[in-house]
């Protein structure tokens, strides 16, 4: 008997080899693998092996691997003219869209959906998304853009794209984490909505587009951006007021607690999964407060702390604790990331699981159409318009 479950909270839709979460526990793993153990020892390039592959790569398969991930880096002719073209005041998450979907109009065969070209379309689209985010955001603050170099890791070379400089180390390896963590969640919403349009036997470019435009909500990847607002806001009120920021986090919090049946939100915190605090902001705590304090941040990190303190006591009952984007704001903000750019930064990760799942669906497909349960009147009369 099939039951109505408004948000499809807690129906299963999907089988997947490649994450598991436990949301009362607090675990996450990929392909098995505890996402700290990933996070503190593993690289992108080795995680998107994983995903894709359900299983660790040998030396010289990483090697191939991050050898075909590097020859794609550039984009194809006629995209950078695109990316030029688009207003500088564009949001980076629609231009990222756009764009994406655009990549399919410079494949001679985009529509095919046998599995081992979809893994040629997603490695280019997982190479080149970074190419389009840097070549954006430099070409709207008026710098000469900079080409992608072969030399360097995925997380070293957009950042070397997007400052034109190559990253320090410790830079490199905290965006790299970052890079990990976000890179496959289950059947979240961007990755249900990339498999429900590679159901159709669409192509790999709308599913990853549609997935996307999923992302952008401040409901979902969207927060990370509005996390930051909100420390921001913070530390104008304290400002504005001349009072200690610090003095000024608890009636800030629980007035929009107070508020929460009108919809307020403290950005950052629950999660539909999840009743303890996301294993993803456990790691990330630890590491934010480390990068804030070596590049002189640590304010917003000890204002993000004072903020789950009075979750923890107020609403941490209830099962609401923080999610991924709430110390990956931080972490972002201390390597230099602008707001904009932080959902685009979820984006280029999560492009890993996207296609992970596109190609788990693809291998076994079935349609995805479920039904709407009907709440309108029946057999009502039609009113010709000049009587209604
Ligand atoms: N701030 C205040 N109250 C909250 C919050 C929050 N961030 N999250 C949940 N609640 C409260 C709700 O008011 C509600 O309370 P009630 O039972 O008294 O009415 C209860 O918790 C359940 O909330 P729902 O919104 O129904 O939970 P749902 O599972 O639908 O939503 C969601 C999960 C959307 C993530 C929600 O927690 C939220 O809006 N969080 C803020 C946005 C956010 O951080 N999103 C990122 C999620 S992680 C990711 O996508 C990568």
């Amino acid at each position: 008997m099939a039951t109505f479950a408004k948000g499809l909270e807690g129906v299963t839709a999907a089988e997947t080899r490649m994450s598991f979460i436990d949301g009362e526990k607090g675990i996450l793993e990929y392909v098995g693998i505890p996402i700290d153990d990933l996070a503190r020892n593993s690289t992108f390039e080795e995680t998107v092996f994983l995903l894709w592959n359900c299983r660790l790569p040998t030396k010289g398969e990483l090697a191939d691997f991050t050898q075909q991930l590097r020859s794609r880096y550039a984009l194809p002719a006629g995209m950078k003219e695109r990316i030029l073209s688009v207003p500088k005041n564009a949001q980076p998450m629609h231009m990222l869209r756009t764009m994406v979907s655009a990549l399919s109009m410079h494949d001679p065969d985009p529509n095919s959906v046998e599995v081992h070209k979809v893994r040629e379309k997603a490695l280019n689209v997982l190479a080149q998304v970074p190419a389009i985010i840097a070549m954006f955001d430099r070409n709207r603050r008026g710098l000469p853009l900079v080409d992608p170099d072969p030399k360097l890791t995925f997380a070293e070379n957009f950042l070397y794209m997007l400052n034109g400089v190559k990253p320090s180390p410790a830079v490199a390896r905290a965006f790299d984490i970052c890079m990990i963590l976000h890179a496959d969640h289950g059947l979240n919403n961007s990755t249900f909505s990339s498999r429900v349009v590679i159901s159709t036997l669409s192509d790999t470019y709308s599913a990853l587009t549609a997935a996307i435009g999923s992302l952008r909500g401040p409901l979902h990847g969207g927060a990370n951006e509005e996390v930051m607002e909100m420390l921001f806001e913070i530390e104008d009120i304290a400002k504005k007021e001349g009072k200690d920021v610090m003095s000024i986090i608890e009636p800030f919090i629980m007035d929009k607690l107070a508020r929460r049946h009108e919809g307020a939100r403290i950005m950052g915190f629950g999660h539909r999964v999840y009743k303890t605090i996301d294993p993803r902001a456990t790691f990330l705590k630890t590491f934010a407060k480390q990068i804030a304090t070596d590049t002189g941040n640590l304010e917003l990190y000890e204002i993000s702390s004072r903020i789950e303190q009075i979750m923890a006591r107020e609403v941490g009952a209830k099962g609401i604790y923080p999610n991924v984007d709430f110390y990956s704001a931080t972490t972002y903000h201390s390597i230099g990331l602008k707001l904009d750019l932080f959902t685009p930064m979820f984006a280029m990760s999560r492009v890993s699981g996207w296609a992970g799942h596109v190609i788990e669906q693809l291998s076994d497909n079935r349609l995805y159409r479920p039904k709407a349960e009907y709440v309108g009147p029946h057999a009502a009369p039609y009113i010709p318009i000049d009587k209604r």
